[in-house]
């Protein structure tokens, strides 16, 4: 037996052991799929390469789930912020106190014209079934006490200001009726079964700080009429599914409050790792419209797994200085790394896996030091990585560069990444020797090297990581 195959085998009794019983068999056979495939298989057709990348994509992703089981700790709540894009303003809340209580006796109801219950009404008219009891107290019966009904929450007993409907297992329609309430701050309607396309009419909500849609099953295009509701902060419309296949407007450049806005699939896990998610994506088309480089408050930015969004990266997307989170991963992207994402300081995680990008990555991206994750695999990128002898990527603890055309030595930059956990430099051109300071990188649980033409022979320095290599 090959020595690579020794020490693929006992990666994957070490991976095998510690992700739990059902992982085991599925993690164990990607890994010997990989270690078995001769020299001849890599040169894999298009579509080799697909199946090549669910394997790998897939263990990997488990493993990360093992690996940062601890760290991760999914509570409800943070999932809950991170699908609302954290700018849940707890301040804004106008649950009714005694005060309102006192101000809506001193308003008269005949004046106010119940229009807003109606609304809620024809809301839930459109709605086929929920879940038990979710709804009952919308009744034309209680038609004026719309303020108290569940999930309602108003304004001086007076003006709806948000409707928290996620996970009812609302059925059928999402329809126009919610856009007459013109008081409306936030609607929830996330984790729901709904159908049809966004009824343009929401447009009219110009008081509308949070939009959650997500995962649903909405189709058709995102309308242009959302980009008239300037006071938005959040924007979730991921998970819909791919009937959702329009294109995105350059409309949406209008939301310059917006921080949040998510049109694939959000990323559970936390910000920092991919680990978990719904799953179900959109199938966006066309391209990132420029104008996006107006929201500059973003903080959030998910086109993940859209498969044909398309065109190149808008170099205004540089502009979003406040971005944590920006993500590209699978889709059509093509050309280059605009060097102007080198001014996204503030960014902990940026992912390009997966879309037809190449040439070199911008020296840039050495200086984004408060990167943790950073994803460039399954690419056409060429040149030895990054330019430059020394990054700030002092917090990068997962860093992947699978499947490209890189060359040159192993990228001596990385030995400073003190913080990397898994490092994947596979399927490239990288050649040399491995540095014999390789053992620097002492946190690393996980080297991925195989596919290249690097030496063979493994430096002293690496006796407490657990590499999986294939030399
Ligand atoms: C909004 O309210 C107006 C007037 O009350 C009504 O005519 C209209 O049908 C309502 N629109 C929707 C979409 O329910
Ligand atoms: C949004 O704004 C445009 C341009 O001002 C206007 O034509 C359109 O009717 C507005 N949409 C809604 C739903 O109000
Ligand atoms: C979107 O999906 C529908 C239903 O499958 C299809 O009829 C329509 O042509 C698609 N639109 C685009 C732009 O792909
Ligand atoms: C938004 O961006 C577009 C394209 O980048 C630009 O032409 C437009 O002037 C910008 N609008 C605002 C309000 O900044
Ligand atoms: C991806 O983009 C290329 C170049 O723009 C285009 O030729 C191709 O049809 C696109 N593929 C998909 C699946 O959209
Ligand atoms: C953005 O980056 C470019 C070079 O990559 C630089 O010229 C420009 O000044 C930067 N802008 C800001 C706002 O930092
Ligand atoms: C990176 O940061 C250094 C030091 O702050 C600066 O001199 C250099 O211009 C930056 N490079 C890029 C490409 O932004
Ligand atoms: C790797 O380098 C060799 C020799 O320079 C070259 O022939 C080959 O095409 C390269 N392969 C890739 C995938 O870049
Ligand atoms: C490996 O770990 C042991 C115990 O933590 C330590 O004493 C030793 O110096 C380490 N070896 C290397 C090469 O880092």
């Amino acid at each position: 037996m090959a020595p690579g195959h020794s020490i693929v085998l006992m990666a994957c009794f070490l991976v095998g052991s510690s992700i739990g019983e059902n992982w085991q068999a599925e993690a164990c056979s990607s890994l010997l799929y990989r270690s078995t495939s001769s020299e001849s298989d890599r040169k894999f057709s298009p579509s080799s390469r697909k199946g090549e990348r669910l394997r790998a994509a897939q263990f990997r992703e488990r493993e990360l789930d093992h690996l940062y089981h601890r760290r991760l700790q999914l509570h409800p709540l943070k999932i809950h912020q991170i699908r609302e894009g954290f700018v849940h303003d707890h301040d804004s809340d106008h649950e009714t106190d005694s005060r309102s209580h006192v101000l809506s006796h001193s308003v008269s109801l005949l004046e106010v014209s119940f229009g807003e219950a109606d609304a809620l009404l024809a809301f839930k008219d459109g709605i086929g079934t929920y879940s038990e009891g979710a709804l009952d107290d919308w009744t034309p019966g209680k038609r004026s006490e719309y303020c108290s009904w569940t999930r309602v929450t108003c304004i001086c007993q007076l003006h709806v200001t948000a409707l928290h409907l996620s996970s009812l297992d609302l059925t059928c329609l999402l329809g126009p009726s919610l856009s007459n309430l013109s008081y409306l701050e936030e609607l929830h309607l996330d984790q729901n079964y709904l159908g049809r396309e966004i009824p343009p009419d929401l447009g009219r909500l110009s008081r509308l700080r949070i939009l959650n849609l997500e995962n649903n099953r909405l189709y058709g295009s995102i309308p242009k009429d959302l980009g008239n509701l300037t006071s938005l902060q959040v924007l979730n419309l991921g998970c819909q599914g791919s009937w959702f296949n329009g294109t995105i407007p350059e409309e949406l450049g209008q939301l310059l409050e917006l921080r949040f806005l998510n049109l694939g699939d959000v990323n559970n896990a936390d910000l920092e790792y991919t680990s978990f998610r719904l799953g179900k994506r959109n199938d966006l088309t066309g391209t990132i419209p420029r104008s996006l480089g107006n929201c500059t408050k973003l903080r959030y930015l998910d086109f993940y797994g859209n498969y044909f969004l398309t065109g190149v990266i808008p170099e205004e997307l540089g502009k979003l200085i406040h971005l944590e989170y920006l993500s590209f991963e699978d889709n059509n992207f093509t050309g280059a790394v605009p060097h102007q994402l080198g001014n996204l300081t503030l960014c902990k995680y940026l992912n390009f896996r997966d879309n037809k990008l190449q040439g070199y990555l911008p020296v840039g991206l050495a200086n984004l030091s408060r990167l943790i994750v950073l994803d460039v695999g399954l690419n056409f990128f060429t040149g030895n990585l990054v330019h430059v002898s020394s990054t700030s990527w002092s917090e990068l603890s997962w860093f992947s560069a699978f499947w490209n055309s890189f060359t040159g030595t192993f990228p001596e930059l990385l030995l400073s990444c003190r913080n990397l956990v898994m490092l994947d430099l596979s399927f490239n051109n990288f050649s040399g020797n491995l540095p014999a300071d390789l053992g620097r990188l002492s946190s690393a649980k996980i080297i991925f090297i195989e596919y290249n033409m690097f030496g063979r022979e493994l430096p002293e320095s690496l006796t407490n990581i657990s590499l999986i290599l294939e030399l």
